[in-house]
């Protein structure tokens, strides 16, 4: 497969190059950015330099000639480019908020009028494999909600409160620099921010209510001086108390064919530079606190991606995906 990505000199960007070096039968041909249109892929990435020979290039959408394609842009950016990849039958994964959400309630929660909206399945493929695999086009989901989602799937039902309160590392914000990403601001530093307000709550709440969850969803953020990799520790009251043994036998069962979600201790260090997800739990009687960890950029965002590419042009889902963690 020919592969573009729109939007490759980020952070996101660069790490489905990295990705899909590994890749059986992907190669990226097109790899685009405004700002460094010329200049050689690895003088933005330079951990790049000797795997990839390629330059930035600004084409027209209508121009992109490729057999799969990333949006790997902002959300707004993404619906300018989406139906022209579509209309020529090009299968596309969108990294960006605009396809997530009904257009409803994304242009309440984003603020802005959504100029091309179109129905798309949600791309957590452990919980969608199949709407995702007839698809031409995904919306692959938010990094704070996969991990929140997958720690919470499997006790949704029985739930009537869930409570996700994450720690995000900083490559989460993008590579453009702002005052809250800024080192001394950052570093041996620990802030919670958008305490109630934060958009990803909207996609939390969506899959709750998906699964079949009436629990009120709730989802507090933290910045931690970490680079990659998100920590959830999701709180679940529920309606009936419950043993240890017990669910910690439903999430054996739940995720019992799942390669990208593994039973164990959650870290960060554990899942660096990893498409998988990291989930422990633990009882005390109506609350369940169930943690998981996932890289931001692999199974947050370009991972994901690329395993919802896998299943939506029929190769094997974890193509592409296999590097093992980087630890410590
Ligand atoms: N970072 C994460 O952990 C993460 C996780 C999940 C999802 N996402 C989502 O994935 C998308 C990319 O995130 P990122 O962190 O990689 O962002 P980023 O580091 O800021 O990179 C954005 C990329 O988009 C390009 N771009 C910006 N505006 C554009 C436009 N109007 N038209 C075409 N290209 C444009 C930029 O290059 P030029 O400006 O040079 O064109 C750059 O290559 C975002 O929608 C983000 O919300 C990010």
């Amino acid at each position: 497969m020919d592969i573009a990505i729109i939007g490759a000199s980020g952070y996101t960007g660069g790490e489905l190059i990295r990705l899909l070096l590994s890749h059986s039968s992907a190669s990226v041909v097109s790899a685009t950015s405004r700002k460094w249109e010329g200049k050689p892929v690895s003088a933005v990435h330079p951990h790049l330099k000797g795997f990839c020979d390629l330059s930035f290039s600004n084409p027209a959408i209508d121009a992109i000639d490729a057999d799969a394609a990333f949006l790997a842009v902002p959300h707004t950016a993404a619906m300018q480019y989406a139906g022209a990849l579509v209309e020529r039958g090009i299968p596309t994964v969108d990294l960006s908020a605009d396809y997530r959400l009904p257009k409803d309630v994304y242009e309440a929660v984003y603020g802005v009028s959504h100029t091309a909206w179109f129905e798309a399945p949600y791309g957590i493929p452990e919980l969608h494999r199949d709407e995702i695999r007839a698809a031409p086009f995904v919306a692959n989901p938010g990094c704070f909600p996969t991990g929140a989602t997958l720690a919470a799937a499997p006790l949704a039902t029985r739930a009537h409160t869930i409570i996700y309160d994450s720690k995000t590392g900083v490559s989460g914000a993008g590579d453009n620099p702002s005052a809250t990403t800024h080192y001394p601001n950052v570093g041996d530093n620990f802030t919670a921010y958008k305490w109630t307000t934060h958009r990803h709550t909207a996609e939390m709440r969506m899959e709750a209510a998906r699964l079949g969850s009436r629990a009120a969803c709730y989802f507090t953020p933290h910045l931690v001086p970490a680079n990659r990799g998100i920590l959830t520790t999701a709180h679940i009251l529920l309606d009936e108390p419950a043993t240890q043994e017990e669910v910690e036998a439903l999430y054996a069962s739940y995720y019992r064919d799942e390669y990208f979600v593994r039973l164990q201790k959650p870290s960060l260090a554990t899942v660096r530079g990893s498409n998988f997800c990291d989930i422990a739990v633990e009882c005390e009687g109506n609350r369940v606190v169930v943690v998981s960890a996932i890289d931001n950029l692999v199974k947050g965002a370009s991972g994901q991606a690329i395993q919802n590419l896998n299943l939506m042009t029929g190769h094997r889902e974890q193509d592409g995906l296999l590097g093992v963690p980087l630890t410590p």
